[in-house]
Order: C-alpha cells, then structure tokens, then sequence
C-alpha cells in the first residue's frame, strides 16, 4: 500500500505524542509531522530527547526534511519545529487558521506589540485541499477543526495523519472545549476522514492506552466506522456532541496546556527574552475560559 513513502513513529510517553516521520524512499525527501521539545514543569527546562531521536532518525537515513508540519498549536506539549528547523532545515507549516487562535492567545497571554497574530511565524500555512510536494510524492492538507479552529490532516498516499480528531478505536475522539473548539465541526470534520477510502491508514496524533494493551498509533478509516467508540457508523452528530459535551466538562486542563499554547503559537519559538537575558513563560490567571 506504501509503494513510494515509508513512515515512522515516535511515541513520547510523557504527553501521549505520536511524531512521525514520512519520507519518499525515491528521492529521500522527507516531512516531519508534530514533533515535541521536552519541557520540564518542574524546574522550567526544556530537553531534546525526543527531538533528538527524530534528529538521528532523518541523519541515519540521510533524509533531506523538506518540511515540519504541525497539525495544529498543541496544548499538551511545546513544538520541537524550531529545534529540528535549525539542525536540519525544513519549512515549518502550519493551517491558515492558526491566525484565530494567535488573536485569541496573544490576547490572553498579553504578548509584546511586535507580536502580529498573521502567521507569518510559520514558512508556510495551509489553505484547505493545498497540495504539496514531500520530494516526489504529492501529499494534501485537509481542513478537520473542531478540537481548535485551525487543525489540519496531511494525506499523504494511502494514509493520514489526522492529528486531533480521531483517537485509536477504543479510546475515541479528541476534547473539544478548548478556546474556539466546537464539538459539531469537529464531527463533521471526522466524517470527513471517515469518507477516505476504508483502506486508508490513519496515524493518529497521541493514544492514551488503556491498562490492557500497549501504545497504538496505527488504525485504518474501516476499523474507525467499525469500532470507534464515539464516532463508529450509525453514532449521529446530536449523539456525538452530547457525549462529546458530557466528558469534556469532566476533563482537566492538559498539564502542560498553559506553556505549550504559548510558545506554540509561536511556531516553537521561545518568547523574546527580558533585559536580563532570561525568557519567560507567562500564567495568565483566571484567564484561561475553563471550568476548574
Ligand atoms: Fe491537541
């Protein structure tokens, strides 16, 4: 099924990441998709483990990254786009909505007047249906909002990574409280990756395994309309959104939500630092439109 490209995954088990990388075996042209930076609560210090694992992967290959794309400004973990960006190139890209949620957070956050919520942060940013080259092979960006705004799938092939819509079949469907976030586009948007040929692979971005079975990222759009307990065919839009509803007023706030938006926004930029040198993260209190 995957004559031209090959794929790899690499699971973060601190924040339930899935990177991937996906590469053209004939041209070894390659795009990176969510990769993370590790960031310590605790004492305020980010690491490259994770980024670094994907680092070897693409020298060991001697793959050229023609891109580092994000499905959409992550609440759970921090954007490893520029740490990679600057070892080994790549244009980091992003959807053409990340403006919205730039507008929302810059807000919040209060972020330096020099900061312009226009994307242009990013290389590049997505219009829905764009195609794009990863060496020889075409792949397609699919507007899927609903968990935010701006979330895009990459098709590539016979497969797509869908980033924050689906879950493996057992554990379901992104939350879609977050700023923005809206539970009816979201089912709508996952119906449209349902509608992709069964056969199609999904790579999904994160699982939360339950205790019984290991970390899983790999599914396809049958096994979904078959068995994925939100979403599986017959379930309809008003059932959806009231369970979709229902749970995330049950959800906490993901650890690491106020961090990573911020410097998300920023396509994996650190703020600009103080007079003293130091870069700083912002808490905004009581600001964030949450429950508890
Ligand atoms: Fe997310």
């Amino acid at each position: 099924m995957h004559a031209q490209t090959a794929t790899q995954a690499f699971f973060d088990p601190i924040t339930w990441t899935v990177t991937y990388v996906v590469w053209d075996k004939a041209s070894r042209h390659a795009a990176v998709i969510d990769p993370v930076l590790d960031y310590d609560f605790k004492s305020g210090h980010t690491h490259t483990g994770s980024a670094d694992r994907v680092l070897a992967y693409v020298q060991e290959n001697r793959l050229q990254l023609d891109w580092i794309l994000e499905t959409h400004a992550h609440a759970d973990h921090l954007s490893g786009a520029q740490y990679l960006q600057q070892r080994i190139g790549g244009r980091i890209a992003i959807g053409e909505h990340i403006r919205d949620v730039q507008t929302v957070f810059s807000r919040m956050f209060n972020f330096e007047r020099s900061f312009m919520p226009d994307g242009k942060q990013f290389d590049h940013l997505f219009k829905d249906g764009e195609t794009f080259m990863i060496g020889g092979v075409e792949a397609t960006a699919l507007l899927v909002p609903g968990h935010t705004p701006a979330d895009m799938a990459y098709r590539v092939e016979g497969a797509v990574f869908v980033g924050d819509t689906l879950f493996m079949p057992d554990v379901g469907t992104a939350r879609a409280d977050f700023p923005g976030g809206d539970a009816h586009q979201l089912y709508r948007s996952i119906h449209r990756i349902l509608q992709l040929p069964p056969q199609t692979v999904i790579y999904v971005c994160h699982d939360y395994p339950p205790a019984s079975r290991e970390p899983e990222w790999q599914t396809t759009v049958a096994e979904q309309r078959a068995r994925n307990i939100h979403v599986r065919d017959g379930i309809g839009e008003d059932e959806f959104v009231a369970m979709r509803t229902a749970r995330d007023s049950a959800l906490e706030m993901p650890t690491l939500i106020l961090p990573s938006i911020q410097v998300n926004v920023r396509a994996g930029q650190m703020p600009p630092p103080d007079d003293n040198g130091i870069a700083y993260l912002r808490i905004p209190l009581n600001a964030l439109p949450v429950r508890r």
